[in-house]
């Protein structure tokens, strides 16, 4: 009897399990991202592009190679915004703090960024696309410093979509710069202490000029601004991505821009509300 147990119980362990292969309709599957219609698009997407360590580090690839996969991802991404119709992107892609890196992963970085400056300008140039540099031009290394004022001066007068990268950039450098030439200005006698107002105090950010960001996307799941564009941001609507930056193509884009369509944007008020509509409804 025990005997039968046992070969029983044994047998049933040894018994291949069925494999269940779940196959999903094609009507369950879900669907792929539908870019939202342009009146429901962002005037102004910020990125921040993070993750391009853990991509390399999780294939056994050195540092450099996640940021040399990045650079892939960030000229599609740069076309996507230029076929969609985005009118301003910024990119984060070296913050002031990023110079504590090692010296290798440094220098790979301001490779990249000079082999990126040198391959793609004819292309960006053509599209009509405006680049400016957000942050410290003059704290980069000579050979950068030359390519990026080149480019924006090749570029100053383009009409298409402005491309924005944030380059020796720390957002409370930025404010501290605004606030130091708006101090110059009143030492100067140009301006009066009173005049300055939050236009005056934007015409001194490096987005002069700029609409305020509507959607910042960041990559690999982390969840926090990171010292970028902390003026900007002020109203802008977060979507954070799990993916890494490398594997972040259209497709996520898509998405990203989907779910900001889905947003009720209300800017500190009541949705369906305008100023005027809220005294009437207050006082009928
Ligand atoms: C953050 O990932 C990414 C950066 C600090 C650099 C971003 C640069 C590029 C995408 C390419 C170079 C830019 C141009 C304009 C050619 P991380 O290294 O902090 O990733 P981790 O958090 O996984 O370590």
């Amino acid at each position: 009897m025990l005997f039968d147990k046992l070969t029983h119980a044994l047998g049933d362990a040894l018994r291949p399990k069925p494999r269940y292969i779940t196959v999903t309709p094609v009507t369950e599957r879900p669907a792929a991202p539908v870019l939202p219609p342009p009146e429901a698009l962002p005037a102004h997407v910020a990125i921040i592009m993070d993750g391009n360590g853990r991509w390399a580090t999780s294939r056994g690839l050195p540092r450099s190679a996640g940021h040399a996969a990045g650079t892939e991802a960030l000229r599609e991404i740069i076309r996507a915004s230029d076929d969609w119709g985005i009118e301003a992107l910024s990119l984060y892609a070296f913050s002031t703090e990023n110079w504590s890196r090692s010296k290798e992963e440094v220098a790979a970085l301001m490779g990249l960024l000079l082999k990126y400056f040198s391959s793609e300008i004819d292309e960006l140039d053509e599209k009509g696309v405006k680049i400016t540099i957000l942050g410290d031009v003059d704290g980069m290394p000579e050979p950068q410093r030359t390519a990026l004022l080149k480019a924006m001066e090749r570029t100053g007068n383009n009409t298409g979509l402005k491309l924005n990268i944030a380059l020796n950039y720390g957002g409370r450098a930025e404010l501290t710069r605004a606030a130091r030439l708006l101090a110059e200005e009143v030492k100067a006698g140009t301006i009066e202490p009173e005049d300055i107002d939050e236009d005056e105090f934007a015409a001194k950010l490096y987005t002069a000029g700029l609409p305020d960001v509507d959607l910042l996307i960041r990559t690999s799941g982390e969840m926090r601004t990171s010292n970028f564009l902390p003026w900007q941001l002020a109203y802008a609507e977060m979507v954070f991505d799990d993916c890494y930056w490398p594997d972040f193509d259209r497709a996520h884009y898509m998405k990203c821009l989907g779910v900001y369509a889905g947003r009720d944007r209300r800017f500190g008020g009541v949705k369906g509300q305008t100023p005027s509509n809220a005294k009437e409804e207050a006082d009928p």
